[in-house]
Parts: C-alpha cells; structure tokens; sequence
C-alpha cells in the first residue's frame, strides 16, 4: 500500500539532486462529486499546508450542487471558481461539453502548472480533456481502477481509462491498480502506487471523532433527527446506491430485496440515505416509503456518515468510496453489483459481490444475518486501500515530477 521502494528512492534522490525552485507551482484541482470532493480534501490540505512551494486553486464544476456543498463545508474549502453546471436530470453529452467549456476558461485565467483530478466521473475526464487541449500536464488520483467492462460501471470504466490516457502521472491507490496501468504499456517510470485518499479524509474524521468525544455527540443528533436508534448495532443495515447501469430493473430488484429483508426480519433496521439522482429517488420512496422498519433519509453529511457506518452490522451498497470504508471498520460490505474494480476488499474476504437479482440480495443478506460463523468471516479489520499517508506522498510526486523537469531542461 506504499509507495514501492524504488519509487521511494527516486523522488527522494530528486528532491536532494535539485535546487529549491523559488517559483511556486501552480496546483490546479478541479472535482466536481461528493466522493471526487472527500477524496480531494486532504489532498488540497496537503498542498495547502506547504505554501512556500505551492500555490493551489480549487475549481469545482458542481457537478453535484448540495452533496457537493455538504464535503465543500465540512473541510472549509472555499473554490476558486464555481461553474455551478448542475441541474435536474443532468445528460452526460450536455455535463462533458459545459464542462470542458467551463474548465478549459479557468485553465486560461489561472495559467496552472499541473492540473489534479480524481476518479472516473465525468468531471475527471472533461477536466482532463481541458488540461490536455491546453498542454497542461495532469496528475490522476485513484488511477488504474479497471473493470475490463465498457458498461460497468457505466460511465466510469471508459471516463477512467481514458482520463489515463490524458494523465503524465498515474497515482495508483494499489498495486492491482498500478498492474493493470503497466499491462496496458503506461511508462513505469509514471506510475506510482500511492493509497487511496478516501482513507485520509476518513482518518481526519475519525481522529476527530475521537479527540473531541464526538461520538456522543453524533449519537444525540441521529436521536433527536430520526426515528431510529443506533445504539444496538446489531439490527443496523445500511444501504447507499446510485450507480446508473442498475438504474430502471436493477434498482427495482434492489428495493424489493430491502422490502422482502425489512418483512422477514422485523428485529432490523435498514438505514438508507437515498442519493439525490431522481433515478434512486423515485423508486426508492415509491417502493419502500412506507416500511416501517425502512428508514429512507436525505443523505448525509460525511461526519456523520462516517459515524452511522461504524455503527452498522453490515453495509449493502454499489458505491466505489463506501467499499472502501468498509473494511476499515470490519464491517462486511455487500456490493449489489455484477462486476467491481475494487477486488482487493473481495480477495481480503470482506466484501462480496451479491449482483442486483433481489434473490441473490436477500439470500446473502439472511445467510450473514442468521450465521455467526459466516459473518465472523467477513467481520475483521482488513485495509488493502490505505495507511491515510496517500495525500502526502502525492503532493512529493508532484514536486519530484517539476524537479526532474528543471533538472532535465
Ligand atoms: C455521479 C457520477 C458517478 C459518481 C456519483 C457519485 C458521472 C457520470 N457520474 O453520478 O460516477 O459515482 O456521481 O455520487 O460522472 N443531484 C442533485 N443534487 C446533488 C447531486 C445530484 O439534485 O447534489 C441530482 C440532479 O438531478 C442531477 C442528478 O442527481 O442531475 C444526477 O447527477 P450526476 O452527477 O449526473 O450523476 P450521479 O448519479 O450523481
Ligand atoms: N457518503 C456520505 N454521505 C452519504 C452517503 C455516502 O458522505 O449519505 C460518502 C461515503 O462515505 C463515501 C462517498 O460518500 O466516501 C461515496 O459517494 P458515492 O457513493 O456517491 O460515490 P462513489 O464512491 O460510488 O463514486
């Protein structure tokens, strides 16, 4: 989960090689989703921190507008430039071509040295595309994710592969990442296995948590807001979902599962902060509004997110962030999903692909719920995604990557 070694001694023996450049570099971040958002926070922190060689500029295309606002406040980053480009029902064709206007305009006025994205939305690529028109070299954080599956996810898998192509640095969060980048011929001297930031914003949390005994503050705000209670973990299940390929059929085999867990188990509670996309909106509240042991809430603020899942029994999701998060609490994470680029929770044992066929959804839910030993299993603290130093290391990259360029001028 580290940078390897001889990437190691490369940047170091750069950074000693070379003089201290006087001219900051010039960091252009541009996101534009709440994951992209809570990825990207530690990363802008890190570079903020080190002033003297950096000066960074945060672009969001809002993408996402209140999910987006709710990361944005939560870490006190203030965007440079806002091209608040989101409206309901949003197509794809429309996002790439306001946003690949809109950041291409920003790349001019800012006059960045390198830009940063994050992931696979459409953000990602469209900002990349802009950076790439505009000679501007890009670094890609959570490079080298790989289905191998045009239609799954859909977009993602081609918004990735070719925001790769688009990238001069390519920072893998594992090795299974960094081989699928060297198996399709990106220069090894490129790519560097860095972590995955997720891990850092959801270490910044957590050490928060614990400072300050805000634990007890999350549970006196879930009380007083809801009406569910958090305080016996084992009737907890908690369920995001959002991906567009199980939009329509897929997502009503989704709601149905969570109707037939919610009948035939009245002892649980299905926690469900139901994404703000109309295509989960609508079938979510019309399907389950009324079960009563469901409990469909707006979503959440990572803080609490973040609290809610640690008081989970088990996670049913086909979001890339929370398969991520998962495992670091020992929670067993269902991804109602046919494929995944995140096989590393599933080879460590503590995620499993259960597909979007509500048998297949309801029969692996019961079997955890019913068998202690099967749950056992899936139940230890297993971190193939992070130590929480990603952030760190991708801002020295940066640097050696504009030291090697002095240097080789
Ligand atoms: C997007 C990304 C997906 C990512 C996901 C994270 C693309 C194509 N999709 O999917 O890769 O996993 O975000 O959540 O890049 N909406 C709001 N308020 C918000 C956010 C969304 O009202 O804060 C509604 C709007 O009606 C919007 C719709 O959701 O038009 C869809 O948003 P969009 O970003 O296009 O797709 P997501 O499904 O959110
Ligand atoms: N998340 C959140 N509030 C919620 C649901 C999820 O803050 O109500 C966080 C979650 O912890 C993870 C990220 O949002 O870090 C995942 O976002 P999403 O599932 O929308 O996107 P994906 O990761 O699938 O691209």
């Amino acid at each position: 989960m580290v940078l390897s070694s001889i990437e190691t001694y490369r940047v170091n023996s750069l950074n000693k090689e070379m003089n201290v450049s006087k001219k900051k570099i010039k960091v252009l971040f541009v996101f534009g989703t709440r994951p992209e958002a809570i990825k990207m926070a530690p990363v802008i922190k890190e570079c903020q921190k080190n002033k003297s060689k950096f000066k960074s500029i945060v672009c969001v295309t809002a993408q996402h507008r209140q999910m987006l606002d709710q990361v944005l406040n939560l870490f006190s980053i203030k965007p440079d430039y806002d091209l608040n480009i989101m409206t309901k029902k949003q197509s794809l064709p429309k996002l790439n071509a306001k946003m690949l206007v809109g950041v291409s305009d920003v790349i001019e006025k800012s006059g960045p040295d390198i830009m940063v994205v994050q992931g696979d939305t459409t953000t990602t690529y469209a900002a990349a595309q802009a950076a790439f028109y505009a000679k501007v070299p890009v670094a890609h954080i959570e490079a080298g994710l790989r289905t191998y599956d045009k239609g799954s996810p859909f977009p993602e898998e081609v918004n990735r592969c070719l925001t790769s192509v688009l990238s001069e640095i390519h920072l893998a969060p594992t090795e299974m990442a960094r081989k699928n980048l060297l198996r399709e011929n990106y220069d090894n001297s490129s790519v560097f296995v860095v972590g995955n930031t997720v891990i850092d914003a959801l270490k910044s949390v957590q050490i928060k948590h614990k400072k300050l005994n805000i634990k007890s503050k999350w549970e006196r705000w879930f009380l007083k807001n809801f009406d569910f209670d958090l305080s016996k973990k084992s009737t907890t299940i908690l369920v995001t979902g959002h991906r567009r390929e199980s939009f329509g059929k897929g997502f009503m085999n989704i709601c149905k599962a969570l109707g037939d867990l919610a009948k035939n188990n009245k002892h649980i509670q299905i926690i469900y902060p139901v994404h703000l996309n109309p295509n989960v909106q609508k079938p979510a509240y019309e399907i389950l509004g009324d079960v009563a042991n469901i409990h469909l809430i707006s979503p959440l603020d990572y803080e609490p997110f973040v609290f809610l899942m640690n008081r989970a029994k088990l996670i049913l999701t086909d979001s890339g962030g929370v398969q991520e998060e998962g495992p670091s609490f020992g929670i067993p994470v269902l991804v109602m999903r046919d494929t995944s680029e995140r096989m590393e929770g599933v080879k460590a044992g503590s995620a499993k692909l259960v597909g979007t066929h509500a048998k297949s959804i309801t029969s692996q839910v019961q079997k955890l719920l019913d068998n202690s030993i099967e749950y056992k299993k899936m139940s230890k603290v297993v971190n193939p995604y992070g130590d929480g130093k990603a952030s760190q290391r991708i801002m020295k990259i940066i640097d050696g990557y504009f030291r090697r360029k002095k240097h080789d001028k």
